[in-house]
């Protein structure tokens, strides 16, 4: 192989999501049609932090939803580390998602029933059943990396806002995926713990090189983001430099 061509390669596998004219349209074909996401192209490497902004309805839950492979879109090409998701099985991207994806959400869904160990261990109790010691060992390693090794053993019912949000991304983190989606993980939490929850994000992209994806509405988070993409009724209008977003978008 040519020198060019090994480094097109190494370049191609860095690359963790590539999305190439996606559209996502509810209802096709009946009065209630909404055409929600229009020609969507981006690329995402690995190590990159990147936030998703746009007015409420802009599209941001849909996008990240269809990335994170829990909705389909109606056209285009999706890439999850090279994986064409198009024309997959259902079972099939279920198990890319485990395998690749760590989501976490506003509101985190842990369980109560669960101890906060548990809920941590769940993505990897749903693949592989009982889990290992190592395994156990690395949620073990991730809850102290969050501040929350004293509660490990606890119901989640007894923690904080901060705290259970914490968990959640324990949680996305523990299959060690290569892509994070965050759909406003720090939206109900106060400034001071929304500062701390997103230093973990921060954190863990730097240190696992994780690819991570924010939706964020906070403008003093999304320009801690080296790169902010910006949505306006379902388009992309902005992908660039956090640093360089014009200042009408802010
Ligand atoms: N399941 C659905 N069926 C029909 N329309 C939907 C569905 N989900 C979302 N929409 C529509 O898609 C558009 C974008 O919604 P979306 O939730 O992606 O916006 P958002 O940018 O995440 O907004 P917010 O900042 O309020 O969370 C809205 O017009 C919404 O009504
Ligand atoms: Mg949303």
């Amino acid at each position: 192989m040519s020198k060019s061509a090994v480094l097109a390669q190494a370049a191609e596998q860095q690359v963790v999501l590539q999305l190439d004219m996606l559209n996502k349209i509810f209802n096709a074909g009946t009065p209630l049609q909404n055409h929600v996401l229009h020609d969507i192209s981006l690329q995402v490497s690995r190590g990159e932090l990147v936030a998703l902004v746009g007015t409420s309805g802009s599209g941001k839950s849909t996008l990240l939803n269809v990335m994170g492979l829990l909705d389909v879109s109606s056209s285009g090409e999706l890439r999850i580390q090279g994986h064409r998701v198009q024309g997959m099985t259902e079972q099939q991207r279920t198990q890319l998602r485990s395998e690749s994806i760590g989501f976490v959400f506003q509101f985190h869904h842990l369980i109560s029933a669960f101890s906060v160990l548990d809920n941590v261990l769940m993505p990897l109790m749903l693949r592989y059943g009982k889990p290992s010691k190592e395994q156990i060992a690395y949620a073990e390693y991730l809850l102290n990396e969050v501040g929350l090794a004293q509660f490990m053993r606890q119901s989640t019912n007894r923690l904080s806002g901060g705290q259970q949000q914490r968990v959640a991304i324990a949680r996305a983190l523990v299959t060690k995926p290569a892509l994070v989606l965050a759909d406003e993980p720090t939206g109900n939490l106060d400034t001071q713990t929304a500062d701390e929850v997103f230093r973990l994000f921060e954190r863990f992209n730097v240190e696992h090189q994780c690819a991570i994806v924010i939706v964020t509405h906070d403008p003093r988070l999304s320009a801690r983001c080296p790169r902010t993409i910006r949505l306006t009724d379902g388009r992309i209008v902005y992908d660039g430099p956090s640093a360089d977003l014009p200042s009408l978008f802010v």
